[in-house]
């Protein structure tokens, strides 16, 4: 457990706009907003990493006559003793907090069979995955209590650590908050070719990051809101506070999923040795990238490989700074910028199992054609949590895509602090940052970024295969509490219509 116990003061939401102001910058539009966290918070040093660390267990999946792999997932309400003795109430998938690990293989069907046993609407929403509109789980996907709701797809992209979470209307932070998420892990070919560390939750482990807070008594009291939306003073990792990891083999596997509502984190390790990273949101880099801090925002996946020696401690930690965060001035110390947090020690155990090699080459990521970019558009985020100067509308579509085409969206953040922003259905590639190039750790495929302020970033994606009129996707800022004020829109994908005079494209395969 924590010692001592750290609470933050906690100020007006005038005193924060002071803070911004004296800053000079544009203070924001609040909708019914509640408290800031002057901050900065730091945990370091402080957690005694005295529980083992809970590993989400692996869904378990029946395949029926016609090869369709089904999986079921009941949302329900439940209590999590995160302090033995003391029930906080939580939800959870199958269980009190979080949800079962879903493992699926590039090639197959697969179907969920998803229940509603809590007292609202929710959706479950398949973070990262290529599937039809209609089985995506968005806001228009609900599955009112007590219904059933048995989306299925067929897997069609590369091994990835995915995720998956509701997206009810307005409602996306509260239900994520509560416990609502799970992992949804791919696998195919050519990642087990490489031979990298695979057995679940011992070498191949699952870190699910959330940041909230405790009563004294350790009863979940969840996080205060600050600009980014809740950030929370202390950090639990699969659902377990204080938590260590013992390994049996020299070279292990971190799937690091930032689950949090809206905190960010840069990751690192505390004696200092790379973060070695090898995998983003939609699966393998082309090779392994060293990093000195790891940055998540809110919705991202990284796998990072982790090298120990017999019977050494080594500790996961994230150390924001404001640079990092994108943030100047005394706004950083309010939103996160300079907070430092124990996450989870490693430990080795006093004899490891020996790894094998890992290849200096782990993917090949083939660049997308601009020469084929069948459309430009343009996303401004803004001070009132809007996109384009609008608040999402849940019966306007925004955006109507041609399916099988190749799109280039540029994205720019117009406001002072930063946000995110994540695309349905694809998997994009990152073309550049203010005009550069992007680093190699973003790189590779990715379907949710971080975006500082002031910045453009430009994307690359394909929409293909699913073209549906009727039922949207959408793209949106992953801080939920931005996005259920209204930062997010929709876009159809459709067959070319009268209007597509365009020459037919060819199809590029990843
Ligand atoms: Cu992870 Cu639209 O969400
Ligand atoms: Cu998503
Ligand atoms: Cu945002």
């Amino acid at each position: 457990m924590l010692r001592p116990r750290l609470r933050r003061p906690t100020a007006t939401i005038a005193s924060g706009l002071a803070a911004l102001a004296a800053g000079g910058l544009v203070a924001l539009a609040f909708a019914g907003c509640g408290v800031v966290t002057p901050g900065p918070v730091s945990t370091v040093g402080k957690v005694d990493f005295d529980r083992p660390l809970a590993i989400p267990p692996l869904a378990e999946s029946t395949v029926d006559a016609d090869g369709v792999r089904a999986f079921s997932l009941e949302a329900r309400a439940g209590t999590t003793e995160f302090e033995p003795g003391v029930p906080s109430e939580t939800w959870g998938f199958d269980g009190d907090y979080l949800g079962p690990t879903l493992v699926a293989e590039r090639g197959e069907r697969v179907r969920v069979d998803v229940s509603n046993s809590l007292d609202e609407p929710t959706t479950v929403h398949w973070h990262g995955m290529h599937l039809p509109a209609e089985m995506d789980g968005g806001p228009h996907q609900v599955v009112e209590p007590g219904a059933h709701w048995s989306p299925s797809w067929a897997i069609d992209q590369p091994a990835a650590t995915l995720w998956y979470h509701p997206h009810p209307h307005g409602e996306t932070e509260t239900h994520v908050a509560r416990g609502l998420a799970g992992l949804f892990l791919l696998h195919d070919e050519r990642e087990r070719a490489l031979g990298l560390p695979s057995e679940y939750g011992v070498d191949d482990v699952p870190v699910i990051v959330q940041d909230t807070g405790f009563s004294a008594e350790g009863r979940l009291e969840g996080a205060q809101r600050g600009y980014a939306g809740g950030l929370g003073d202390e950090l639990i990792v699969n659902g377990t506070r204080s938590p260590f990891l013992e390994v049996h083999d020299e070279l292990v596997r971190l799937r690091l999923l930032n689950a949090s509502t809206a905190r960010s984190y840069a990751f690192t390790w505390s004696d200092g040795r790379p973060m070695r990273q090898i995998a983003s949101d939609g699966g393998l880099l082309e090779a392994s990238v060293d990093l000195d801090r790891l940055r998540l925002s809110p919705g991202e996946r990284a796998e990072v490989l982790l090298r120990v020696e017999p019977g050494e401690r080594v500790v996961l930690q994230s150390r924001m700074t404001p640079e990092i965060a994108g943030l100047v001035g005394p706004v950083a110390a309010t939103n996160g910028g300079d907070d430092a947090f124990d996450v989870l020690e490693v430990r080795a155990a006093a004899t490891l199992d020996l790894a094998s090699p890992v290849p200096a080459v782990l993917n090949e990521i083939a660049d997308f054609d601009e020469t084929q970019i069948a459309a430009d558009r343009r996303f401004e985020l803004n001070d009132s949590f809007e996109i384009n100067g609008r608040a999402m509308d849940m019966g306007r579509i925004d955006e109507q895509v041609t399916v099988d085409t190749l799109e280039r969206w540029t994205v720019v953040n117009d406001t002072a602090l930063p946000h995110s922003f994540h695309v349905h259905d694809v998997q994009f590639r990152l073309a550049s940052i203010d005009g550069a190039p992007p680093p190699p750790e973003l790189a590779g495929w990715k379907d949710t970024i971080f975006v500082e302020p002031g910045r453009e970033y430009v994307l690359l994606m394909r929409f293909e295969d699913y073209a549906d009129p009727d039922t949207p996707y959408m793209y949106h800022c992953h801080l939920l509490w931005h996005e259920d004020q209204g930062m997010m829109g929709q876009f159809a994908v459709v067959e070319p219509g009268p209007r597509a005079t365009m020459p037919e494209e060819t199809h590029h395969e990843h």
